[in-house]
């Protein structure tokens, strides 16, 4: 297996042709490897194969390069497992209504895996989970359904996925990539194969520690939002502005590190992956203190800004009930097409309820369906922000005209500081920020 790996002729199998998997699978492809993409979803399935590209950090050329080489194809079903020397395995790590893991995505991939399993194949976990998930629900599956022995019959570890989709600067190739087996031959088997076309690989000493790694650092990033996100709650009652203070505390060359505040966080990683590891502490008798505020004052956030919103209105002297809103950006980060768990979403749910008349307007986004109700975006063109009584400006799309918006705005609340780079004198009695 290491010999197909190192020479290219290894076939990869990637579980999950999602945000992570579909540009995995396009890399591999790329680089010399026939890659085989397992997609339950027929539609994304069907896209691959006439290759058509449905996630923005995909290069549209590329994947219609690979797929026309016939370097990369997609099935529905598990049939081709047998073919594949490495399998990826990258679907979704969702949360229960009472944020406890929901792992049955992992769980039923596996099964189906470890029914058509064989000697010598390596398998690879990159979805985000608690520490254990490797070892303790997959692996077992794996050996009782194949009847084959890990480290001897076959490979297993874990290494996560760290894409940022939207940064252009770090990718699946420059970003480094850490692994952990559940034993010393299934590591080595795992960084071999990372390491034929990621920069730089860091091996730890098991799949848990890997597992680890992962919900630590987006623990880190949930820990440090919520406390710019607090300062900014608290700056709000001071009457200072939180972005002046931020901008000015990060000049300081050591000792601190940018994080900024928004309206709330979304997405598929800070507002789910820390309670992954939440409920594994409480396993061990231990409260994760800080992944529980940090989830208090995020949720909070979209209340925040919707209670600010009202406040602008009210002291513009508009009346709340009929006010004509548009949300700028419902994709939960800048620059990306993803909506999911988005707090602009939630703003506009609760706008909605004081009976406003709320648009938005999302380049990436032309619509969405939240529980019950459907929302298109509206084009940008002339005469659509005139004719608001207030803007948000939720998402800070890097193509939005600021300037523009700024001028022909009568209001805006401006929940990323977007705007606080324009000149004052535009600013000025028009734009309040978080
Ligand atoms: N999106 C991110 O920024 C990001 C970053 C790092 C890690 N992750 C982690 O990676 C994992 C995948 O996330 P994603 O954003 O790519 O999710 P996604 O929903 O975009 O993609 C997952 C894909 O898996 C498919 N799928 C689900 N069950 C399947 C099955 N039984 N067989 C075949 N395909 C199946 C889905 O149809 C979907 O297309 C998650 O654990 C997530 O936490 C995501």
């Amino acid at each position: 297996m290491k010999r197909k790996i190192a020479d290219r002729s290894a076939v990869v199998g990637v579980v999950g042709l999602g945000y992570v998997g579909l540009p995995f699978a396009v890399e591999k492809a790329k680089v010399g490897y026939r890659v085989i993409g397992v997609e339950q979803n027929p539609k994304r399935a069907q896209a691959v194969n006439e290759g058509r590209n449905y996630i923005l950090d995909v290069k549209d050329e590329e994947l219609r390069d690979v797929v026309e080489r016939g370097m990369l194809s997609a099935e529905v079903g598990f049939d081709r497992v047998p073919e594949m020397d490495v399998i990826v395995v990258a679907v979704p790590t969702p949360l229960t209504r009472n944020l406890t893991p929901d792992l049955q995505y992992v769980e039923r991939v596996t099964l189906e895996v470890a029914k058509r399993l064989r000697p010598g194949q390596l398998v690879s976990l990159e979805s985000t989970t608690y520490p254990g998930t490797t070892e303790e629900v997959m692996l077992p599956i794996l050996e009782r359904e194949s009847g084959l022995k890990v480290e001897r019959d076959f490979f297993l570890v874990h290494s996560p996925e760290r894409v940022d989709p939207g940064n252009k600067r770090y990718t699946t190739k420059n970003t480094t990539k850490v692994v952990g087996g559940v034993g010393p031959r299934s590591l080595d088997a795992g960084v071999h194969f990372y390491s034929q076309t990621i920069e730089r690989v860091v091996p730890v000493s098991s799949a848990k520690a890997a597992e680890l790694v992962k919900v630590f650092e987006n623990t880190f990033r949930a820990v440090n939002i919520a406390l710019v996100n607090e300062l900014a709650l608290l700056c709000d009652r001071m009457g200072l502005n939180v972005w002046e203070v931020l901008d000015a505390a990060f000049t300081k060359p050591f000792g601190i590190m940018p994080f900024y505040p928004g309206p709330g966080v979304g997405g598929h990683c800070i507002p789910i992956d820390p309670h992954y590891l939440e409920w594994k502490a409480k396993e061990y008798n231990f409260n994760t203190h800080f992944i529980a505020l940090a989830g208090e004052i995020n949720r909070k956030m979209p209340e925040f800004v919707t209670e600010k919103a009202l406040r602008v209105l009210i002291e513009a002297g508009m009346p709340i009930k009929g006010a004509r809103v548009l949300v700028l950006g419902v994709a939960y980060k800048k620059d990306i097409a993803d909506h999911r768990e988005s707090p602009a979403i939630e703003i506009i749910k609760n706008l909605r309820r004081y009976g406003m008349q709320v648009v938005y307007h999302d380049p990436y986004i032309p619509s969405f369906q939240e529980e019950g109700f459907h929302m298109e975006s509206v084009p940008l063109e002339e005469g659509l922000v005139a004719a608001q009584d207030l803007v948000i400006i939720a998402t800070d799309h890097s193509v939005f005209p600021y300037p523009e918006i700024v001028r022909q705005a009568r209001r805006v609340l401006d929940t990323r500081g977007a705007t606080r780079h324009l000149p004052k004198e535009l600013l000025e009695g028009k734009v309040v920020f978080l």
